[in-house]
């Protein structure tokens, strides 16, 4: 199955309004006649709502990084009293079509589980918000060859009891931590290795035609230097890029080098 390439911008914690409407106003034309290669940005809560005016008429879709929803009482819980906190179906109001969900700076800082990422991703099903799972291992857990057994667990704990045709649509991000924002990116061949992993448990999961639909992006250090090579590899379907991304030039150059 050919995979269309899946190109997303993860631009953190940055950009202020004026900031945001200026890298999409620079982004727009740069990337307008790529027809082959989804694009999407990520901005802040914050600028959301700017920069889905911005976009509009445009292909490029608009996602968020986070989102709240938890399970109580069997009903995952989408609005009340969790002060400071954004629900999947606000995002899917606000005008997004993908959420970033478990990224490692939300499971270092903020506590976020795999169990509570499942939790999240159910919820984005339910209200039709397509999610961009990350997964990844430190150094520590590469160095001391950990990193198969914690793909594993991290894959196992936020697939948990999914439906696969809502999975199908769903896209993982494989992001190495000690890759990110370090300027070290994994080898073509070190990326490849956990793609592959990640597809494989994803067919035993939920069976080998899920498996082939799911695309799978690599971040980490991702930049117009690297991202052929990275992108040719058979089961890296594109690149969840952060600091490359705030740069419009930067973030056309990899999608351009997608197509
Ligand atoms: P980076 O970040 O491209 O700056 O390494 C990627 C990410 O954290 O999504």
């Amino acid at each position: 199955m050919s995979r269309r390439k899946f190109i997303a911008g993860n631009w953190k914690q940055n950009n202020l309004l004026a900031e945001s409407a200026d890298l999409v106003n620079e982004l727009l034309p740069l990337v307008q006649n790529i027809k082959s290669v989804d694009i999407a940005v990520c901005p802040p809560f914050t600028s959301l709502a700017l920069v889905k005016d911005r976009l509009r008429g445009s292909a490029v879709m608009l996602g968020a990084q986070n989102a709240y929803a938890v399970e109580a009482g069997g009903k995952l819980v989408q609005s009340g009293a969790y002060t400071g906190e954004v629900s999947p179906a606000m995002l899917k109001d606000a005008g997004c079509e993908w959420v970033i969900l478990g990224h490692s700076e939300r499971r270092q800082y903020f506590g976020e589980t795999d169990a509570k990422v499942n939790a999240k991703i159910r919820a984005c099903y339910e209200v039709g918000l397509k999610p961009i799972i990350c997964v990844g291992e430190t150094l520590e857990e590469r160095d001391s060859n950990r990193t198969a057994a914690v793909i594993d667990t991290q894959m196992r704990g936020c697939f948990a009891n999914l439906p696969a045709a809502k999975v199908a649509e769903s896209v993982i991000a494989y992001e190495p931590v000690w890759a990110i924002g370090t300027g070290r990116t994994a080898t073509p061949a070190q990326a490849q290795e956990v793609h592959a992993q990640i597809r494989k448990l994803l067919s035993e999961l939920f069976g080998a035609q899920t498996a082939a639909a799911v695309r799978i992006q690599y971040g980490g250090s991702m930049k117009p230097e690297n991202a052929k090579e990275l992108l040719a590899q058979p089961d890296i379907d594109g690149g969840l890029i952060g600091g490359a991304a705030l740069k419009a030039k930067s973030f056309a150059d990899i999608i351009s080098a997608a197509v």
